[in-house]
């Protein structure tokens, strides 16, 4: 993929600059404080960078799915609230996010000012990437800078159509996610291990198949692994199975067998009687998982060989918990694996967005990383090798 132009390839100064950021962040049940504001926080550069050459900035972002219409609970203000503490400078939030009110207030802004639009999503012709809707948005701004990754596999208006309409370049962020993703799955320091976990192998099918060809070890783990063990004739107890994939994992561990491909998958797991943080647990080969039972993280033995595994290796790329990260009896495989990759000197290590981002954040591991991306979905079709339009719709570098 051509490399994109970004900020420090145009003349932004004075300028009207519409930002589009994926401030799409977690709040704590029931209220309006921010539980994660990384994303937020990994905007700040571009940010930055346009409030020092004097540009006004027009930011905007969606906020969860309101589908067209206005939800209340879904307003920016909090996100603006907390992006003016940590930028140090004050954001008019607007009550929309197109319209007279818009226009009249980026009018009235002076060189430094930030406003904040209010949720994308509250009008339908966000998501449909309606012209029209995405000429209203154009208008107030005299260039256009994409620093939302996260929301780049969205063909919306203002992550797609407005970049036809005004002058456009990628931000800080979306150039790093960019450069990190890919170099990582096209110029890898070999040995290259991908490390795949999460709940469902039917979110990984296309990743998986993307990653066999050019990894040197794949390593699966989490709660998708015992698909693969019924595929391996294992009994999985209780278990998630998807068994519509059954066929599909059986077809790939022969293929890896005939590539050659190194593909590590758990020898032991801690399993429990419910899906509980106070359920029983224990320890057990993958050949031993009793009825009634199901699989939460992967065994002790385990982590310690993933540990092994990924120890020589000069790229790590991960997507996906090893367990239920979240509760602290079935955290010890996402622990040990986390601790591994950043005991690895100079590996370029590099976590998929979501989950896995969520796990290294909440377990306090994301500052060793080389990269913790900001994408969930994105890094995920980034990684399956499918074209993000949002990153498509983006000028070439010169
Ligand atoms: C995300 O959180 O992954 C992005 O903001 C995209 O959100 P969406 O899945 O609602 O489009």
């Amino acid at each position: 993929m051509a490399a994109k132009q970004t900020l420090e390839d145009i003349r932004v100064d004075g300028r009207t600059v519409l930002v589009r950021v994926d401030y799409n962040v977690p709040f704590r049940p029931g209220s309006v404080e921010i539980s994660d504001d990384s994303r937020i926080a990994a905007s700040l550069p571009t940010l930055r960078y346009l409030l020092e050459r004097e540009c006004r900035l027009i930011v905007c972002s969606h906020l969860g799915r309101p589908s067209g219409r206005v939800v209340e609970e879904l307003r920016m203000a909090p996100v603006s609230a907390r992006l003016a503490e940590l930028l140090g400078v004050p954001i008019r939030q607007l009550d929309d996010c197109v319209g007279p009110e818009v226009m009249d207030a980026v009018n009235a802004m002076r060189a430094g000012d930030v406003v904040m639009l209010e949720n994308l999503r509250f009008h339908a012709g966000e998501e449909a990437n309606d012209m029209e809707f995405a000429t209203a948005l154009a208008m107030p701004a005299d260039l256009y800078v994409n620093d939302a990754f996260g929301a780049a596999h969205r063909a919306h208006a203002s992550t797609e159509g407005v970049a036809r309409l005004l002058p456009a370049a990628a931000g800080f962020l979306m150039a790093r996610e960019l450069a990190m993703l890919g170099q990582a799955l096209d110029e890898p320091r070999r040995p290259f291990a991908a490390i795949m976990g999460g709940a469902k192998v039917s979110d990984k099918i296309a990743v998986l198949e993307s990653l066999a060809g050019k990894v040197d070890k794949l390593i699966i783990g989490g709660g998708m692994a015992a698909t693969f063990f019924k595929a391996q004739g294992l009994p999985i107890g209780d278990s998630l199975v998807e068994d519509e994939w059954v066929p599909f994992a059986r077809d790939f561990l022969l293929k890896a067998g005939e590539t050659g491909l190194e593909l590590l998958l758990p020898d032991d797991v801690v399993i429990a009687n419910e899906f509980s943080v106070h359920a029983d647990s224990r320890v057990v080969g993958v050949d031993g998982i009793p009825g009634g039972w199901r699989v939460m993280d992967v065994g002790p033995g385990t982590a310690d060989a993933l540990a092994r595994a990924v120890g020589d290796c000069g790229t790590v790329l991960w997507n996906g918990p090893m367990g239920v990260f979240e509760w602290s009896n079935f955290s010890h495989g996402t622990v040990r694996l986390a601790e591994a990759l950043s005991a690895l000197g100079d590996a370029t290590t590099v976590v998929g967005g979501g989950s896995t981002a969520e796990a290294v954040q909440s377990l306090g591991y994301a500052e060793r990383m080389t990269h913790v991306s900001t994408g969930g979905g994105a890094s995920l079709e980034f990684l399956e090798g499918r074209e993000l339009p949002g990153v498509a719709a983006l000028p070439d570098k010169e």
